[in-house]
């Protein structure tokens, strides 16, 4: 039981490490580098950094130099890759806390440099290349003035050139095969005047299971959901039937029941009382709601698994707790109740949630709110 509250989301740092163990073996000889940012998509950065970096992973990948900031402050020394350009302001935090920056600005490669010779630090860059996705990345006509502008700098190593596919999870592939080959066509024409690219890459968890950068010579994989055991095809809840991969769900969230009433047929429950009981039963509340990361919008089609069985929603998410309906059975206060994750033989998984709300298992994850504790377990 949660010492601090009745809701709380419990990680598994066993399924985590058989991830990245089985992660890291499909995907050899490349490195496998964890994506940890947004707390590790919810799942708390500095523990998942941690058992990613003891179970084979060789770097870190996050979004925010902050991000980075935390892993250090907690002792974590592997390199950690900042994946996109952040402000001129942050310069000097990324490269005293020795970060990898990714850059693809000339004007903000020479900011960069500049800010490197001033404290007399040398340090590393990976070049983002915009293949195809359009988010961010220098275009490929300029990549390799970009590469060279960062090799020649006396204050700057390029350690990698990378890019990212914006369709590795559909089962067409020819896209991607086509941000695959301009990006190796960069590299190559990078390596033919001599630049010397330490580091390649290009997948994601979807492309890596795929293997769709085959051929490309890749030195390592950012590695992001399927390291959570989350299927990045909510759609279908798999990692792709042809690549089956013995991944495991790494969050759960649960609660325990804070009030147990009856309620008579006809009654409404929650805000609104927008659904009437259609005959009188036993409802149960659970201490949690939005402000956790429950969306709202999912009472009305989700299920909430006590005693081991599927329960509806009695009513509208709020803000603190829910209402669920447990129809004649008999539930005490105190039981526990299981929102995503496995009881008896049930399993809600975060992309069936996902599926109801029109989006993806990253988001729900995601939203899981810093007001729940995090209860790591093995
Ligand atoms: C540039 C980049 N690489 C890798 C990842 C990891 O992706 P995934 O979680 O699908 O493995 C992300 C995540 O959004 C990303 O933005």
């Amino acid at each position: 039981m949660n010492a601090q509250r009745w809701a709380w989301a419990q990680i598994d740092l066993g399924a985590l490490r058989h991830n990245v163990e089985t992660l890291a073996a499909h995907i050899a000889p490349q490195q496998l580098w964890a994506v940890v940012k947004a707390d590790a998509y919810g799942h708390g950065a500095v523990e998942c950094a941690r058992v990613a970096l003891q179970s084979g992973a060789h770097g870190l990948c996050v979004a925010l130099v902050q991000e980075g900031i935390v892993l250090r402050q907690a002792g974590v020394n592997a390199p950690i890759l900042i994946m996109s350009e952040q402000p001129e302001e942050q310069f000097r935090d990324i490269i005293t806390y020795g970060l990898i920056a990714t850059l693809y600005n000339e004007s903000t490669i020479v900011r960069f440099a500049r800010t490197a010779s001033e404290l007399e630090i040398m340090a590393s860059v990976h070049v983002k290349v915009d293949s195809g996705m359009h988010r961010v990345g220098v275009q490929p006509d300029n990549a390799v003035r970009v590469a060279s502008l960062v090799a020649d700098s006396q204050w700057l190593i390029l350690d990698g050139m990378f890019t990212h596919l914006a369709t590795a999870d559909v089962a067409e592939t020819q896209i991607a095969q086509q941000q695959v080959s301009t990006f190796v066509r960069v590299v190559e024409q990078a390596r033919a005047l001599g630049i010397e690219v330490r580091h390649v890459h290009i997948s994601n968890s979807a492309s890596a299971i795929r293997r769709l950068d085959t051929g490309a010579d890749c030195t390592m994989t950012r590695v992001g959901i399927a390291m959570y055991g989350i299927p990045g095809d909510a759609a279908t809840d798999s990692f792709g039937a042809d690549h089956q991969l013995d991944l495991r769900p790494v969050m759960s969230v649960h609660a325990r029941v804070s009030h147990v009433q009856k309620v008579a047929a006809g009654q409404g429950v929650s805000y609104g009382l927008k659904r009437p009981l259609e005959s009188d039963a036993t409802i149960a509340t659970l201490p949690l709601g939005y402000a956790d990361g429950v969306p709202r919008g999912i009472w009305e089609s989700a299920s909430v698994l006590i005693n081991g069985v599927r329960r509806a929603f009695a009513g509208v998410v709020t803000m603190d707790q829910i209402m669920v309906n447990c129809t004649d059975d008999v539930v005490s206060v105190g039981d526990e109740a299981v929102l995503i994750g496995g009881q008896g033989l049930e399993l809600i998984t975060a992309n069936e949630w996902a599926n109801k709300m029109g989006t993806i298992g990253y988001e729900i994850v995601c939203a899981i709110s810093a007001r729940m504790p995090r209860n790591y377990i093995n």
